[in-house]
């Protein structure tokens, strides 16, 4: 029974360019993993496996510490009060995004087996617990797969090679989509697996784990993502969020 989390933090960081993991690149004061983490707990999600670069375990385990995941939800969620203590296991990442969730599935499937686990990238750092806690609930056994979105705002067009524009993209029906995505445990294991088999597949390799349950035919539910959510990638990305914690006093 239960809830369980992957939070994906075993990427290089290579486009922030800060010289070290991504995870543990520090914003008002914390680093972007102890935020992520934080959040998972102020969700109620009792059990998180981290996944983290092979040669920097030791470096994660300090990260999520309790003190240090009560300081970060302190910095970003002072209304919400002190993060129940929970459980968190860091687990050592793959070559690629799919690897390394694919190695949090292995560390889970020697646990108490969760009805639902959301999979979480730690370069969403100030993805707000109510957000999270929308996507655990809204997985039931009738809808197994269900992910945050955000309406696009801007005009769309196709372009060719050449930069001409050959057509406009209506935008209703398009959303952005972002992480946590949720699964019931059964679905998100056969996703992997229907993956795993083909991993010569560009194609599939590229897609996020919704992807995967996409490609097997199964249905995905979009639900509303938020703002705060937004994804850290660049320079430009942390500056930002930088403000937005600044701003919180
Ligand atoms: N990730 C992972 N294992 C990998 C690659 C990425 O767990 N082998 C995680 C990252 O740590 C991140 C998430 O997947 O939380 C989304 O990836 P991305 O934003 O691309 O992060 P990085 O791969 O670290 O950054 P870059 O691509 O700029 O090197
Ligand atoms: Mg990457």
């Amino acid at each position: 029974a239960g809830c369980a989390a992957i939070v994906t933090a075993a990427g290089s960081g290579n486009r922030l360019g800060a010289g070290i993991p991504k995870a543990l690149v520090e914003v008002g004061g914390q680093p972007m993993l102890a935020y992520a983490v934080a959040s998972m707990a102020l969700a109620g999600i009792p059990t998180i496996i981290v996944t983290a670069p092979a040669n920097e375990l030791a470096a994660f385990e300090v990260v999520v510490a309790d003190e240090q995941l009560q300081a970060a939800a302190a910095r970003a969620w002072p209304e919400l009060g002190i993060p129940p203590s929970i459980e968190v296991r860091i687990a050592a990442g793959g070559a690629s995004r799919q690897a390394s969730v694919a190695a949090g599935l292995e560390v889970l499937a020697e646990m108490e087996r969760p009805e639902v686990i959301l999979v979480h990238d730690a370069a969403r750092p100030l993805t707000p617990p109510e957000m999270i806690a929308r996507l655990a609930d809204a997985v039931s056994e009738e809808q197994g797969a269900v992910i945050p979105g955000l309406a696009v705002a801007d005009t769309l067009k196709r372009v060719d090679d050449d930069g001409f524009v050959t057509g406009i993209i209506e935008r209703a029906h398009l959303r952005a989509i972002q992480t946590p995505q949720a699964f019931s445990t059964d679905l998100l294991a056969r996703a992997h697996a229907y993956g795993a088999a083909r991993a010569s597949d560009e194609a599939l390799a590229a897609t996020d784990d919704a992807g995967l349950v996409e490609a097997m035919g199964e249905a995905v539910r979009v639900i509303d993502g938020d703002a705060a959510a937004s994804k850290i990638t660049t320079a430009a990305d942390l500056a930002a969020l930088e403000l937005r914690l600044a701003a919180l006093g």
